[in-house]
């Protein structure tokens, strides 16, 4: 089936088939206005679509710095996620599809059924072990079906999870445990990576040092020997055996605390970003519905680790409070070999596939064998996620994954935001490459200058989100409100919540996102993002991939400095440098010419795929690198310290 079909004018634009519009939950545009003229009515509308215990007495609350929604609501995440569906009579339909990385060892299926078993044991065990609401709960756990059932069981009691990804070190596992001040951690033996067994529970322990938590549950995934406290350590297995089948689903505040996720903000220091029941699960259960379409036949890939925001709201609450099949992969995408992801895609009949920009080019430079092998054709929708993403990766998961046939979901938003925020339609498009889409509807988002005054059409400018605030927007920090207000609102105070995006809009109203902007410069007095100069950069045809830092400098105060990755087949030249400048000088001005440009094989970069531009500061500026260990690719630091000459 095709769901798609190219523009007759304009290049690489792409629009929903009439098979597509049959399908979708929404095809009409007029719903962008409709939402628009009375956004706090369009989110109460939605949220009337999932279950509340108690309806909410008022909409929106919309106070500074403390904006509320759905006032005097009671619900339930994990009702919504599990026991509607169960009472609905679609008991036996399938909730999680669990994928191990050895390919040889069994699925675990879990129909809504089992997981209302497996999710209510749990959650009678830990209030068995004292576990109230509003106690926070560390949960360290690779990605096994636990990990997805642990969340579920706290919100169902109302405890606060606090997941934090299995592959982060046991320092910060113990800050963000000493932070969130968590009296129980969730945890495992281990798990397999790259065919490899990895340790997890000797971290967990090195971790709790000066925190809290009392109680540790070990969830048994590899059954290898692990030293375990018989004070404080139980085995889940043992733990779970004999707790009832039911554990009934605590009716919430809507503004109670669901969950705090730790996210790295401009200094060394993760933030908590916290988010509350009611207005987190209608903007997740809306977003995932209507960006993927999804129907209760879908069967709905996340490649995000539960670690992330992605994991939490598209890998867990959004896709089962739509009923649908989520699929958790174990492992890695490059073993036993480069096919896998495609694999697992033929094996499960995936219809809907959620990435990021990275991973896809990750699987460009694999080669074009590894997809051809499988059997795609049961995609219907691709998502995109977390970083902007370049033409040619675009195109190349627009033709090799979606057989040309799948709209592209370039999905814009944040930890911070909780819920997808910026993107384009399936049933409504375009589908464009390097391009976002509009605003969700009912998201009031623009682009402003410095001094918070829209942009025309076309320019650069911030991101900003204006009242009444999404549904799903963190309502703060964990134990620090003074640094919620500076760190959204400072800027532009508290009706523009700063994205810290920089982004420019067409006439249609389309968003292009160009990048973080928080490593803002001072270049001869002009106040210029390193975003910008990317942004300009990558104008140029033949640029991949670009990262801008800052070098100090004595005339000029600061200058930017670029690493450029070419386009396959593209050579380094100093002609090449000549023509980047030339781009620059045309898109921002000659103020914010590179002083150096560096050809790179790579820059370094998070898991997560985000680039580490306070490295390449480092480097440029001769000072010291800092710990290079979390990167997803430390290896590329040295070559990048002989090409910059660094003497540090
Ligand atoms: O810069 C934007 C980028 O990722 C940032 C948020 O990162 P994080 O909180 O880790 O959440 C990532 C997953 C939601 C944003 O400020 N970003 C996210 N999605 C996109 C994006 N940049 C461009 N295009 C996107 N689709």
């Amino acid at each position: 089936m095709k769901w798609v079909q190219p523009d007759p004018k304009r290049e690489n634009w792409y629009w929903p088939t009439e098979a597509m519009k049959a399908r979708a939950w929404v095809s009409d545009p007029k719903i962008y206005e409709e939402a628009a003229a009375d956004p706090v009515a369009f989110w109460a509308k939605r949220a009337e679509e999932i279950v509340w215990f108690q309806k909410w007495s008022e909409t929106y609350v919309d106070e500074p710095y403390a904006y509320k929604w759905f006032v005097g609501g009671k619900l339930n995440l994990s009702y919504n996620s599990i026991d509607r569906h169960v009472e609905a009579g679609k008991g036996d339909k399938v909730a999680l599809i669990w994928e191990p990385e050895p390919p040889d060892e069994p699925n675990r299926i879990l129909t809504y059924k089992d997981l209302l078993v497996e999710v209510s044991r749990l959650a009678n065990a830990l209030k068995r072990l004292g576990i109230k609401k509003g106690d926070r709960v560390g949960i360290y756990l690779p990605m096994i079906p636990e990990a997805v059932i642990a969340m579920q069981a706290c919100v169902r009691i109302g405890a606060v999870h606090t997941v934090v990804f299995s592959a982060f070190s046991a320092e910060s596992l113990r800050d963000r445990l000493v932070d969130s001040g968590a009296r129980l951690l969730i945890t495992a033996d281990g798990y397999y990576r790259r065919g490899k067994l990895i340790d997890l529970k000797p971290q967990a322990d090195q971790a709790l040092t000066g925190t809290k938590v009392e109680k540790v549950i070990v969830v048994r995934r590899t059954g290898h020997p692990v030293p375990m406290d018989p004070k404080r350590d139980l085995w889940y297995h043992e733990l779970v055996s004999g707790e009832k089948d039911y554990c009934p689903a605590e009716p919430l505040d809507s503004e109670d605390l669901a969950f705090i996720l730790y996210t790295s903000g401009t200094t060394g220091k993760p933030k908590g970003v916290m988010h509350t029941t009611g207005g987190y699960a209608v903007q997740v259960y809306t977003t995932a519905k209507w960006d993927f379409n999804l129907h209760e036949d879908d069967v709905h890939f996340c490649t995000a680790d539960v670690g992330w925001i992605t994991g939490h709201s598209y890998l867990n609450y959004g896709p089962l409070m739509n009923g649908v099949a989520t699929v958790v992969y174990e492992g890695s995408p490059d073993y036993p070999d480069f096919g896998r992801m495609w694999q697992i895609i033929e094996k499960h009949k995936v219809t809907v596939y959620y990435t990021a920009p990275t991973a896809i080019r990750m699987h460009v430079k694999w080669g074009d064998e590894w997809p051809k092998k499988y059997d795609l054709s049961t995609l219907r929708v691709l998502g995109t996620v977390g970083e902007p993403i370049n033409e040619e990766a675009w195109l190349w998961y627009f033709k090799l994954i979606g057989g040309e046939r799948c709209p592209i979901i370039d999905t814009w938003w944040q930890t911070e935001t909780g819920a997808t925020c910026v993107q384009a339609l399936p049933g409504i498009g375009p589908f464009i490459p390097t391009v976002a889409g509009r605003p969700f509807p009912g998201i009031r988002a623009k682009i402003v200058d410095a001094g918070g005054t829209p942009v025309n059409v076309g320019e650069g400018g911030y991101l900003v989100i204006e009242p009444p605030f999404p549904p799903a927007l963190t309502r703060g920090l964990y134990g620090d409100p003074e640094k919620f207000k500076a760190t959204y609102f400072g800027e532009f105070g508290p009706r523009l919540y700063f994205t810290k995006d920089g982004a420019r809009m067409d006439e249609m109203g389309n968003i292009r996102i160009t990048g973080r902007v928080d490593d803002v410069m001072n270049v001869a007095g002009h106040r210029l993002a390193t975003a910008e100069v990317e942004d300009a950069l990558s104008q140029h045809p033949l640029v991949s991939e670009v990262a801008v830092v800052s070098r100090p400098d004595d005339i000029k105060g600061e200058v930017p400095v670029a690493f450029v990755l070419l386009k396959a087949g593209a050579q380094p030249s100093e002609d090449l440098k000549k023509e980047l400048i030339k781009t620059v000088d045309k898109y921002i001005g000659p103020t914010a010419r590179p002083a150096e440009i560096y050809f790179v094989e790579d820059v370094p970069k998070t898991r997560s795929g985000k680039i580490m531009r306070r490295i390449l500061k480092a480097l440029v500026r001769g000072e010291p690198v800092g710990d290079i260990t979390t990167l997803r690719n430390p290896e590329c630091v040295e070559e990048l310290k002989r090409l910059v000459g660094y003497k540090g």
